[in-house]
Parts: structure tokens; C-alpha cells; sequence
């Protein structure tokens, strides 16, 4: 048997792409779960995630723990054969914790204290919270770490939220003592003599929102001290997770851990949590009418928050969510063709939440591999069943493959909450569209892109993107700058470099520290309102300039384009400045899609960018690679069928077919190819 170590879940008996999801047969009669197993049999699921939301009956109460239940259901699953993922159930405490210590539950952002009650409750800086979550999880791994088909530990469930109660509060005061020392230093960091906001003792300082700084949840009168408390509680939520890590690594070392994450989700620093969890993997919940586009950069960003590791698929629906305002169900062929979009990004697991379709309380709903039918006999359930036996077809091929990205965008978290903090200079301001807007061009053109951190090395890749950042942090430009010395070539966008760490004013002209590298001086920045749009002429061809307009003067940069109206008309809107062996392009204002997908394809172009393929209209074309054989993976996202020439020899292996370079190929509408070649 091949063994498969060097894929995420370093368990030998992974010889194809896990296929299951969350199981709870603790919310079912014992009689139903043999009808389960014959029917994961048929469905061809051979891995569930179990224990999510156990805490209640795993600890009755504050002195006893009770396995019984979760034993036979581990002994089950042993039997039948399913790899586990298992999960701590810390992420709804029992209701006896809540009522024998109230300090366990959030205060919400309108200093609303909370009682017992759904979710995600608990407050990260309870040290009962602390040190309840940490111990279940220590005994789970005591309990279970022997199980041989126990593959991963699934710690708590999509951590987020917030809390700013009082213990939230003095841990915030450790957590600025520890990063700042001195009340000097955060006075100075936060600019408190503004508003006459100086602290002269540690106490002084409260949590920021509704009852204190803000006036909505991202508009604060002092970005700086909004921004920090974004890094406490992110650091907050994440020091739950690594005390829970601990717990379980020193019962069972060698099962990796990780929890689910959901994709661009604001409030957790994920590049930071990344460093500290063994593999990602996350639950893909895009809507009907959301853009592939962006559910493929939610992927990107995962598989870079590993890396570049091949990560997990946690959860997806297989046909409907409950919480959507339109539930509106995947259509035939859809949850197939999302699926192998996870695989083609980077996904070594296509898992569902949920396996069987809950009879009470808020998801009830929601879509299941089984449902409330209770068989087999449902066009989800035939759609899964054929899935399981292609994955089982497909074996290990293309687990454990890279994406060969020669491209990246940089992302950060700390710019995104500052850069919406910013109060000014348009409320339209909104990091993940440029991000988005840039994603697509690549995208649209078979073009691989990593989604990188301020943190991740830039050697190795042609062209880096930094869309809006707005905030540079220290040694950011020193490496921006042997970048591009280098021969690399970097794209700025308007309103960038502005702030430092602290959200403090980079003095001396905008774009502040990247001013020498992008050989620009941005003199004012005019927020359009918005319809309104100013235009610019590029390569012969006018593009609308949005949003915002930086107006600028070219140091040692080239002009490349100009402003067309206002009094800015015949200043320069796009600049390129060659440094030492690259180039730094900087685009002074928001243009429209197809600037982006022309800008993008000039660069590849000039400097050699090939796409994985070439770009067929309405189908997404991505590549991963292992051992000297290319894995294309052809995604027809349209309602009608898509040809296209072949490229390459080759064979499709969903269906077997051998391809010779010039033939044509037809996929049907939401239809998939994968399609082996050689490197
Ligand atoms: C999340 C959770 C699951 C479930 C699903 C429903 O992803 O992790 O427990 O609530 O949403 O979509
Ligand atoms: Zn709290």
C-alpha cells in the first residue's frame, strides 16, 4: 500500500482523498447508527469528524466525566472502518459552567453581558473557561490516543467572536504591558494626547467599543487602540487553542491538530494561528450566487496560511445551509464540481457538514448526506454516493501536490483592520475588494497565485501584488526593497504605505517608507463619491479611475498613464520606477475589471508569467503537481457545455480518456476533468 506520510494526516492508511464530515450519532437512537454505517458504506465515506458539540454529556457536571457514549461510538467507527477526526467539544460549555460561573460567559460589543445560550459563548480570558477546555481536551487524547484510526484532532469549532468583559479587559492590560512595557511607550504608540486621552495608570485603560471609543464596529475614535485590542483578542482565541494543543500533544505527539478556519474571516489574525496549528483546514460555505473567483481565493489563502501544504476541507454543504436569508439548494452537479474546486486549489478532503440531517433546534435545515428521509433514495444522497466512488477511483493521484504559484498577492490582517478603521477618506473603503479585484485577474487567466503574509519569503516569485497596504510595518520595506533590486516585480496601489504598526502617520509624504522604492511622491489622496468616476488612458485604451484618486509626482518613477478631468487632469495615475534589476508599479486609484485583467496579463506578459492554460471562457483551469506529473484540473462553472483544444498529451481520469495535443475535449455544464500530463 502506498503510505502517504508526507501528506498532512501522516497516517499510512490514507490512500485517497478523505470523504465523510461531521457525524453526531450522540443526537440520534443507537438503532439509527448501523443504518449510518450501511449507508456511509454505500455513499463510500470512509472519515467523520465526531465529538463537536459534546462538552454537555462528556461532563455532567463540574467533578465527573462520562465517556460510555463517545467509547461505543469510537468502538464503531474502529469497526466500520472510518478514520476519525476528533473533535474537544469545547465550543458551547455546558449549561452548569455558565450557571456556577458567570465569569465563562461574553460581554458583547454593546457591553451587553450574556446568559446560557447558543455558541461560541465562552470568554477566551475565563480562566475556568481556560482551564476546563485545556483539561476535556488532555483526557480525550489520554482516552482515545490509541485508537489507530483516530487521524487528526479537530480542536473546537471556528473560533470567533468577541468579548470585552472585565477579564477580557486586565488581560488586555498584560497583553499591552508585555508588548509595550512602559505607559510611556502605549501612550506614544496610541497618540493619546489627542483628545486629551493620556493614561497615567495601567487601570485607566478599558476595552474599546460601544461603551467606550467606538461608534460602530469599525469606526473608533482611536484607531490605535481599536487595533490593538483586534491582536489581543485574536492572540486571545488562539492561546485557547494552543492551550488545548498542548494538552492533547503530550498524550499523542505524533496525530496532528488543527481547527476549522473560514477562510477571509475578519476577526482572527489566521496567518498568525496558521504558525501554530499542524495543518489547515476550513469550511467552504460559499452561496449560489457567489463568484467562483472568490471561493477559489478563500482556498489560495488557505493553502498559503499552510504554506503552500495541501490542507483540509472541513466542511461544506452538500446541498442547502439553513442561515442564508434564501437557502436556495446547490444545483445537480454543483456540490461535485465545489468539491474537486477545494481538491484543485490544494484539499486532500472533501467532508460535509453534516452527515445526518438534525430533527430539532436551528439546523435542522440544514443539508445532510442523509436526510430526513432517513435513506438512501435522494438525488444528495446519489449525487454523494457518486462522488465517493470517483474519489475512491482516483486514489492518492494529486494528494499531497503543490501549486507551482509564481505569483503573490500579500495579505495581512493588521492592514485590513486598520485600513477599515482609517475614518477617512471614503466609507467605500474595502480591503478585501482590491484584494478581490486583483485575485480575479489572475484567476480569469489560468494564472497560479500564492496568498502570501507580510511574514512569508518573496524569493521565488516574479511578481508580488500588495493591494492597498495601508499599513507597512517595520522591516517591510527593507524587503520590499531587495525584492525588486533583485529582479522581482512588485504592483503598489493607491493609498498605500500611509501608516506604521500604530496606525501612526509615516511623516514626510505618502506613500511614506515605500516612497523610495515605488519612486513616488502621493502629495493629497480625493475620495470620489460613488458614481462618480475620473478616466485614464493606458496602452492606448481609457479605463475609469474610482473611488480614490491619488495625486502624485514622479521622483524617480516613469509615468505611465494620466488623469483625463478635475484640476488633477494631466498628472500621472500609474507609475513604474525600475530599481535595481525589477520594477515597482504603482496604481494610483481603483479602476475598473478589465484594467486589472489588462494590467495583469501586460506583466505576465513582459515578464514571462505563463498561465497553467489557456484561458477558456467560463472554465477554471488550475494545476497541481507531484513526482514530475501535472494535474490540471478543468472546472466548467457555465450552464452549458465548454470545448476546448487540448494543449497536451495526456489522460482524463475521471473517465479514463487518453487526449492527444490538438484534440478537442468537451466538458458538460458544471462538469470536471482532471487531467494528468507530464512535467
Ligand atoms: C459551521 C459550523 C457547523 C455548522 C455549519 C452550518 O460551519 O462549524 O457546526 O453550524 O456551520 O453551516
Ligand atoms: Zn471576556
Amino acid at each position: 500500500m502506498e503510505r502517504t506520510s508526507s501528506y498532512i494526516f501522516n497516517h499510512g492508511d490514507i490512500t485517497k482523498i478523505l470523504y465523510g464530515g461531521d457525524y453526531n450519532p450522540e443526537q440520534w437512537p443507537e438503532e439509527i447508527w448501523e443504518e449510518d454505517m450501511r449507508l456511509f458504506r454505500q455513499a463510500g465515506i470512509d472519515c467523520v469528524t465526531l465529538n463537536v458539540f459534546s462538552w454537555a454529556a462528556l461532563q455532567p457536571d463540574e467533578e465527573t466525566y462520562s465517556f460510555e457514549k463517545l467509547d461505543k461510538i469510537m468502538d464503531m467507527a474502529r469497526e466500520n472502518r472510518l478514520h476519525v477526526i476528533l473533535a474537544t467539544s469545547t465550543a458551547a460549555h455546558p449549561a452548569w459552567m455558565a450557571r456556577r460561573y458567570p465569569e465563562v460567559l461574553r460581554v458583547e460589543f454593546n457591553g451587553m453581558k450574556r446568559k446560557f445560550g447558543g455558541r461560541h459563548n465562552s470568554c477566551p480570558n475565563s480562566p475556568v473557561y481556560q482551564k476546563y477546555s485545556a483539561r476535556l481536551a488532555g483526557k480525550l487524547a489520554l482516552r482515545y490516543g490509541e485508537y489507530e484510526n483516530l487521524i487528526a484532532w479537530h480542536v473546537n469549532n471556528e473560533y470567533g467572536g468577541e468579548c470585552y468583559c472585565e477579564n477580557c479587559e486586565k488581560a488586555f492590560r498584560l497583553w499591552l504591558q508585555e508588548k509595550y512595557k512602559t505607559l510611556e511607550e502605549v501612550n506614544r504608540a496610541w497618540n493619546t494626547s489627542f483628545w486629551g486621552h493620556t493614561f497615567y495608570d495601567w487601570d485607566e485603560i478599558v476595552a474599546p467599543n460601544l461603551l467606550s471609543e467606538h461608534f460602530g464596529e469599525d469606526r473608533t475614535m482611536f484607531q490605535g487602540i481599536s487595533l490593538d485590542y483586534r491582536r489581543f483578542f485574536s492572540d486571545s482565541l488562539l492561546e485557547n487553542f494552543r492551550g488545548e494543543y498542548e494538552a492533547i500533544k503530550q498524550h499523542t505527539p505524533d496525530i496532528p491538530i488543527t481547527t476549522n478556519l473560514m477562510g477571509f474571516y475578519k476577526p482572527l489574525d489566521y496567518q498568525k494561528w496558521g504558525r501554530y496549528m499542524d495543518f489547515i483546514s476550513w469550511d467552504n460555505y460559499p452561496a449560489n450566487e457567489t463568484p467562483p473567483a472568490v471561493t477559489a481565493m478563500n482556498h489560495d489563502l488557505m493553502r498559503g496560511i499552510g504554506g503552500g501544504k495541501p490542507f483540509a476541507l472541513m466542511e461544506q454543504t452538500p446541498s442547502v445551509t439553513n442561515w442564508l436569508s434564501y437557502n436556495a439548494l446547490k444545483r445537480p452537479g454543483v456540490m461535485r464540481l465545489l468539491s474537486y474546486q477545494a481538491v484543485a486549489h490544494g484539499a486532500d478532503s472533501v467532508l460535509f457538514f453534516q452527515m445526518r440531517r438534525t430533527v430539532g433546534a436551528c439546523e435542522k435545515y440544514h443539508g445532510a448526506v442523509i436526510d430526513h428521509a432517513g435513506h438512501g433514495n435522494t438525488r444528495v444522497f446519489r449525487e454523494i454516493k457518486a462522488l465517493g466512488g470517483e474519489l475512491k477511483a482516483l486514489g492518492s493521484q494529486a494528494m499531497g501536490s503543490r501549486t507551482p504559484a509564481k505569483a503573490a498577492i500579500l495579505v495581512s490582517w493588521e492592514n485590513w483592520w486598520a485600513l477599515e478603521y482609517s475614518a477617512g477618506p471614503s466609507c467605500d473603503l474595502k480591503y478585501l475588494d482590491e484584494v478581490e479585484r486583483y485575485y480575479t485577474a489572475f484567476y480569469e487567466q489560468n494564472i497560479p497565485v500564492d496568498i502570501i503574509s507580510s511574514e512569508d519569503p518573496l524569493d521565488g516569485y516574479g511578481l508580488v501584488v500588495l493591494p492597498v497596504l495601508y499599513l507597512v510595518k517595520d522591516g517591510i520595506p527593507d524587503k520590499l526593497k531587495v525584492y525588486v533590486e533583485g529582479g522581482g516585480t512588485l504592483i503598489a496601489t493607491y493609498f498605500s504605505g500611509i501608516v506604521d504598526q500604530h496606525d501612526l502617520v509615516a511623516l514626510g509624504g505618502y506613500p511614506g517608507r515605500l516612497r523610495s522604492i515605488l519612486g513616488i511622491w502621493v502629495e493629497e489622496t480625493d475620495a470620489l463619491p460613488k458614481e462618480a468616476a475620473n478616466r485614464f488612458i493606458w496602452k492606448g485604451k481609457a479605463y475609469p479611475a474610482e473611488l480614490l484618486c491619488d495625486i502624485m509626482h514622479m521622483e524617480t518613477a516613469r509615468e505611465q498613464a494620466v488623469y483625463e478631468l478635475d484640476f488633477y487632469a494631466g498628472t500621472p495615475v500609474i507609475s513604474c520606477n525600475q530599481l535595481g534589476k525589477g520594477k515597482a508599479w504603482y496604481i494610483g486609484t481603483r479602476s475598473s475589471h478589465e484594467f486589472y485583467h489588462d494590467l495583469i496579463s501586460h506583466i505576465a506578459g513582459e515578464i514571462g508569467l505563463k498561465p497553467v492554460w489557456n484561458p477558456v471562457e467560463g472554465v477554471e483551469i488550475t494545476e497541481r503537481r507531484k513526482e514530475g506529473v501535472r494535474y490540471l484540473f478543468f472546472l466548467n462553472h457555465k450552464e452549458e457545455e465548454a470545448a476546448f483544444a487540448m494543449e497536451l498529451d495526456g489522460e482524463s481520469l475521471l473517465d479514463g480518456k487518453a487526449y492527444g495535443k490538438g484534440e478537442t475535449a468537451a466538458l458538460p455544464a458544471k462538469g470536471v476533468m482532471i487531467f494528468r500530463a507530464a512535467v
